[in-house]
């Protein structure tokens, strides 16, 4: 790095985050001091023994702080008393000398209170409004809010084993949020000079919003998790209840347990749980093309439960993609003539091989899980980024769907071997309109006739087509 573009960069705390920070920076040539309550050089030596021991030095906070350039990570606890002793120092140094250049703290703590109404950066930048009485002073300092969104593991891993690979693969969007247009910009500059993207979020206000991210556990995922788990457990109990009721031949319920095998109801009600879920996540994309044409522009927002189904897309096709992995590996036990023996020949000495019917169930069960392998792979941001849009819109869409075929192929075929032994089994009409197998075909077969028809009906694709391309049609001009 030139000399011209070396920064120093101050850096108050010596903690796991401080460190972090630290070896990007000192990774890529520049100079970092940090500042603590208690400085201490030689724990710091063994925390960046890979860096030259020259490139960085530690100070009390008031002497980095003095010593700083432009830009201070303020990496310490985001303790009220904490933050109050850091503000109270600062504005004695600010008060006392009036000469002191602009600086820039980047706060990166994360939202821990609940009941907290502003962000942790507000409430820093508050402080030194409340300590702070001339606006002269006060426009030294520019609170920003940054880098709360990526913990100190993944910052500094990559340069604990820095080869060519670990480096290339430093994927870190950190989204800015601050009052300084400035400010901001000299952080994003400096980010871009280490090989990371930053952007402007917005104002110090919006960054209550950034540390509110981190403080959710997976809050995309509830919803569809509740769906998808309350689906298979309503499954598992109608699937129960159906077999009982309308059996082969009557048979009492302490029959019916003493021939129940937990293993072989649960893949089936896997399968039918997997198949179905995958047509309700395609499915939203035909409700959605029915309110465009009602609507007649793309323009119109959706309802609020369209919206968050369109959302959840994602995470129910990788929870549908989870319970067919739980399906595929438990059919792996149960494909075999003590569980399935209607799938294997009757010979006069036992049975024999697997049939044509059982071979190709198995065949396009298979075919289904790959396509859905595919479709969960892709669905991964770190993978579906690699795709361009078609690519990743074919797989997602054409693949997805000919996976929902190959699934219902895979099921018809089950269905198709009862009814051809309707005679030989003298199955009645109940018992052949009651199997769930067939239950299982009606809606992923609603929904891929809705989607041929969305895609292959010339009216409605055409006008589906300029919808989208942003036209505004007829009945839109009416309203
Ligand atoms: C490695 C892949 C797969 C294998 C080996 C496989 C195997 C099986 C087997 C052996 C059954 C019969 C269960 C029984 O009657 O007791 C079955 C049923 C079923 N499978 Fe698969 N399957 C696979 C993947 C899939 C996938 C990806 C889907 C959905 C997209 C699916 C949907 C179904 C459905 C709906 C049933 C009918 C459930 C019922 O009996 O009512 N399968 N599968």
């Amino acid at each position: 790095m030139s000399p011209a573009n070396r920064e120093k960069i101050t850096v108050i705390g010596t903690g796991n985050y401080a460190i972090s920070i630290s070896k990007l920076f000192l990774h890529h040539g520049h100079e970092v001091i940090f500042g603590s309550r208690n400085p201490n050089l030689n724990y710091l030596k063994q925390n960046l023994s890979e860096f030259n021991e020259r490139n960085f030095n530690v100070f009390s906070i008031e002497d980095a702080w003095m010593q700083s350039e432009s830009i201070i990570f303020l990496a310490i606890l985001a303790d009220e008393a904490i933050y109050e002793n850091f503000a109270e120092k600062i504005c004695q140094l600010l008060s006392r000398s009036n000469k002191q250049t602009s600086k820039i703290i980047v706060e990166i703590s994360n939202w821990t209170d609940k009941n907290q109404q502003i962000s942790n950066a507000e409430r820093l930048q508050n402080l030194f409004k409340d300590k702070l009485d001339e606006k002269s002073i006060l426009s030294k300092i520019n609170v920003i809010k940054a880098f709360n969104l990526i913990n100190a593991y993944s910052l500094s891993n990559p340069f604990e084993s820095p080869t060519k690979a670990n480096l290339a693969n430093l994927e870190f969007r950190v989204p800015v949020a601050g009052d300084s247009e400035q400010a901001k910009q000299k952080l994003i500059d400096l980010c871009a000079q280490v090989g990371i993207l930053a952007y402007n979020y917005g104002d110090l206000q919006d960054s209550l919003q950034l540390e509110k991210t981190n403080s959710t556990t997976f809050s995309e995922w509830k919803i569809p998790s509740l769906i998808s788990f309350g689906f298979l457990a309503f499954n598992f109990i109608w699937v129960f209840l159906i077999y009982f009721y309308f059996p082969k031949k009557p048979q009492s319920f302490s029959e019916y347990l003493a021939d129940f095998s937990l293993l072989s109801h649960t893949n089936k009600v896997l399968g039918f749980t997997t198949l179905n879920l995958l047509a309700f996540v395609y499915f939203a994309y035909v409700i959605a093309s029915i309110f465009q044409l009602k609507y007649g522009t793309k323009y119109q927002k959706f309802p609020s439960w369209l919206d968050n189904w369109l959302k959840s897309r994602k995470q129910l096709g990788l929870l549908a993609f989870l319970i067919g992995t739980f399906h595929a590996i438990a059919s792996l036990f149960v494909t075999n003539p003590q569980y399935l023996k209607d799938w294997h020949y009757k010979l006069s000495n036992g049975v024999g091989r697997m049939t044509l019917n059982g071979e190709l169930n198995i065949l396009t069960g298979i075919t289904a899980y790959l396509l859905m392998i595919i479709v969960a792979l892709t669905s991964i941001n770190s993978i579906g980024n690699s795709l361009n849009w078609s690519e990743w819109r074919f797989v997602q869409s054409k693949m997805g769907i000919s996976c929902l075929t190959m699934g219902l192929v895979h099921d018809a075929l089950m269905y198709f071997r009862i009814y051809n032994e309707k005679d030989e089994n003298n199955y009645s009409l109940v018992y052949l309109v009651t199997r769930v197998k067939l239950i299982a075909i009606y809606f992923p077969l609603m929904v891929l006739i809705s989607r041929f028809i969305l895609a292959y009906c010339t009216p409605i694709s055409r006008r589906l087509e300029l919808i989208r391309n942003g036209s505004v049609t007829c009945n839109q001009k009416e309203n």
